[in-house]
């Protein structure tokens, strides 16, 4: 990983901030019980960056990145002697009156993104080949972008995310929030599928009442009175009593398999506050006001639900 300039932290972060691309992994494990386990995670995410090499120089312009993410549990097991996120907490399940935001098992992520499909595919068998039997894979998604980023349902996927300095604004951990962990990001991934055949009977207008932009140019709608049922986009905006609006960004991936009848988004939001995230949950589970919950959920159903923190790069070198 390059050392690059970043205003606010004064240490070098993963590449949270890495661009959008063609194709990505989303790979979750847990690690096995056995103290060498522990060992060979440690030993590997350590060395992470030089693994990451090996694969980002075969081509330089495929914007190769990985971002490790670790879990609650895991952090006191792998992270020894090292503090812990102040927020760090395994995810917590939001259970509204007609949708569930389930929370399930995973020790570490790894966020593999490339514009080729080839150099996720080699990065991930390095990388499995070095933890062995350390881990177990619980989940590996395989990610790809459709058409102009859009998401299955259709809809410009990542439209109103942080661009420039506001990336990092939203995303790293800064001495104000947690010194001990500076440069580090809170990762949480959902891993939804949707039913295309409902969501296809509604007509254009209803699909971006739901949304909350148009489904052809993007275009942002006005929102409903106070009160009313709230569409995805506004369900999804955090502001603070004081009126400051609080980003996360995401790096959302389609994926499928139409002849298993798959067809699903893969969300993934980093965030310098884990509250952020959750409050978004809240908001579209739950309901604002409470009850009239994000009629996106009506078509799409999360299957799983982990709370990561992805480390500054300097804090994952000093497992060495
Ligand atoms: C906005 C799709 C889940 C947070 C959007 C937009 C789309 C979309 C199409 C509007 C364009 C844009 O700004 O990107 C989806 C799909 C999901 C999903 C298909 C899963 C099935 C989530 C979850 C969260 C979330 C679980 C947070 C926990 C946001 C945020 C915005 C947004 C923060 C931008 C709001 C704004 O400032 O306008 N999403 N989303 N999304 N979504 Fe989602």
């Amino acid at each position: 990983m390059s050392a690059r300039v970043h205003a606010r932290v004064p240490i070098e972060p993963q590449s949270v901030d890495a661009p959008l691309t063609n194709s990505a992994n989303f790979l979750v494990v847990t690690i096995a019980d056995a103290s060498e386990a522990v060992a060979t995670v440690r030993e590997v995410l350590a060395d992470i960056d030089n693994l990451a090499k090996n694969v980002s120089i075969r081509d330089l312009d495929a914007s190769f990145a990985c971002t490790v993410g670790i879990g609650s549990d895991a952090w006191d097991r792998v992270m020894t002697g090292l503090p812990r996120p102040s927020e760090l907490h395994p995810f917590r399940a939001v259970r509204g009156q007609k949708h569930t935001a389930v929370s399930t098992p995973g020790d570490l992520l790894f966020h593999i993104r490339a514009n080729r499909r080839d150099l996720c595919f080699e990065f991930e068998r390095q990388l499995l080949g070095a933890l062995g039997d350390a881990v177990k894979v619980v989940d590996d998604t395989e990610g790809f972008r459709y058409f102009d980023v859009r998401d299955l349902l259709g809809f410009v996927d990542g439209t109103a995310n942080p661009v420039g300095q506001d990336v990092e604004v939203a995303t790293l951990v800064t001495a104000q929030e947690d010194a001990a962990v500076v440069g580090g990001s809170y990762v949480v991934v959902q891993k939804y599928v949707h039913n295309m055949d409902g969501w296809n009977a509604l007509s254009t207008e209803q699909q971006e009442a739901v949304i909350g932009r148009k489904k052809l140019d993007n275009v942002e709608l006005k929102d409903p009175a106070e009160g009313k049922q709230q569409p995805h986009k506004s369900l999804a905006t955090i502001v603070d009593d004081n009126g400051d609006v609080h980003e996360i960004l995401r790096d959302n991936m389609p994926f499928g398999n139409p002849s298993k009848g798959e067809f699903g988004t893969y969300f993934i939001g980093y965030s310098k506050e884990l509250w952020v995230i959750e409050r978004m949950l809240h908001r579209m589970f739950i309901g604002h006001p409470p009850g009239l919950h994000d009629k996106l959920l009506d078509w799409s159903k999360p299957l799983t639900g982990v709370t990561f923190f992805a480390p500054s790069a300097d804090l994952l070198k000093k497992l060495r």
